[in-house]
């Protein structure tokens, strides 16, 4: 059956994620709600030469207007063919329009008849058997119009969208081989320590190094090596792997912010899990962070503004900024199609 997303000029992730787990890189999944978050990850990824995957939660899609939302993602692709030809690229990086933490069927349903091109299903807060149901049934209905799915394994700690985990479980190594061959999902979410939002980690989880910063638990890698040995070759997913980056922090508190002491995934291990067959990493705190430190520090220096260009335009540049460098020194996604910055 032919898929709307086809039409739109978007991928699925298949060819994506083979291409980056041969090259020891992960693909970078950003989270977008408006106009600014969406152009600017665009252009990141553009000038990086790297691909990308537009991602979107339910509230996002609530957010924004789920018709609107489509025209978006179109007019994200035909804004990438654009720059790419003024720059005069000789390739196209691929892009990707995801449904992020989709908790029914008729949600994943609706994007795939909306254009999405590949959608996650977690089940990860049912029973097991109940999460390899609802996986199967979208996986046979998304397959249908070449649309990839990725299901969860284990539970992250801390909020996505309606759900707020308390306490992560990682993910059992020894279930994986089962949920992936009776699912036929196409990659799966991980859980090895990292969690969702900017208060990844209460204190007391962490330790303080000299300087007093705080230092969080490292992840489990023996956990993904534990899983990359019973599905060698698939492609594993890492969602909250937000860095909290202190300088967002300071500014926002700075500007007359009020947010506590935290801290993120620290770059390097981002940096190895993107070496391994860790093939998608989720961003969406940092970003937000970013562009509510750009906007404060416009309002704090700039009291009398009040043209959302000036003060939303300057988010934008910043988040431009920090796409570009994770997509440089953290995921290693630039430069894979063409050479770029
Ligand atoms: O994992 C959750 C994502 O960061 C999306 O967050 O549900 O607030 O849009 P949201
Ligand atoms: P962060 O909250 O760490 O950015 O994670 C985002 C995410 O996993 C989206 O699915
Ligand atoms: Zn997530």
């Amino acid at each position: 059956m032919s898929a709307l997303y086809k039409e739109i000029g978007l991928v699925n992730t298949k060819a994506m994620f083979a291409k980056a787990f041969k090259e020891q890189y992960a693909v970078p999944a950003y989270n977008f709600n408006n106009m600014e978050q969406i152009q600017a990850i665009i252009q990141a990824c553009v000038e990086t030469r790297s691909p990308v995957i537009l991602q979107v939660s339910s509230g996002a899609r609530k957010y924004a207007d789920q018709t609107l939302l489509r025209y978006m993602a179109e007019g994200a692709v035909k804004m990438a063919r654009q720059m790419e030809k003024t720059l005069g690229c000789d390739q196209e990086i691929p892009i990707t329009l995801h449904l992020d933490h989709g908790d029914t069927f008729e949600l994943c349903k609706s994007c795939i008849e909306s254009g999405f091109s590949s959608v996650m299903i977690d089940g990860s807060h049912h029973s097991y058997e109940d999460n390899v149901k609802l996986t199967k049934q979208v996986v046979e209905y998304a397959h249908k119009f070449d649309v990839t799915v990725e299901g969860e394994l284990g539970v992250l700690a801390g909020i996505e969208d309606k759900v707020v985990a308390e306490k992560s479980t990682y993910t059992r190594p020894e279930e994986v081989v089962d949920f992936v061959s009776k699912t036929g999902v196409d990659s799966l979410a991980i859980s090895i320590g990292t969690s969702h939002g900017a208060f990844k980690f209460k204190p007391e989880m962490c330790t303080r190094n000299a300087q007093g910063i705080l230092v969080p638990p490292t992840l489990r890698f023996d956990i993904l090596e534990a899983i990359e040995k019973k599905i060698p070759g698939f492609s594993i997913v890492l969602h909250g792997s937000s860095s909290v980056p202190q300088d967002a922090i300071a500014t926002i508190n700075k500007f007359g912010g009020a947010l506590k002491e935290t801290v993120g995934i620290p770059e390097e291990q981002l940096r190895k899990a993107a070496k391994s067959s860790v093939c998608k990493i989720n961003i969406d705190s940092d970003g937000r962070l970013v562009m509510t430190a750009a906007i404060r520090k416009v309002f704090a220096e700039s009291p009398a503004e009040f043209d959302p260009r000036k003060y939303l335009g300057p988010a934008r540049t910043a988040l431009t900024v920090m796409y570009k460098e994770k997509n440089k020194n953290v995921l290693g996604s630039a430069g894979r199609y063409g050479k770029g910055e």
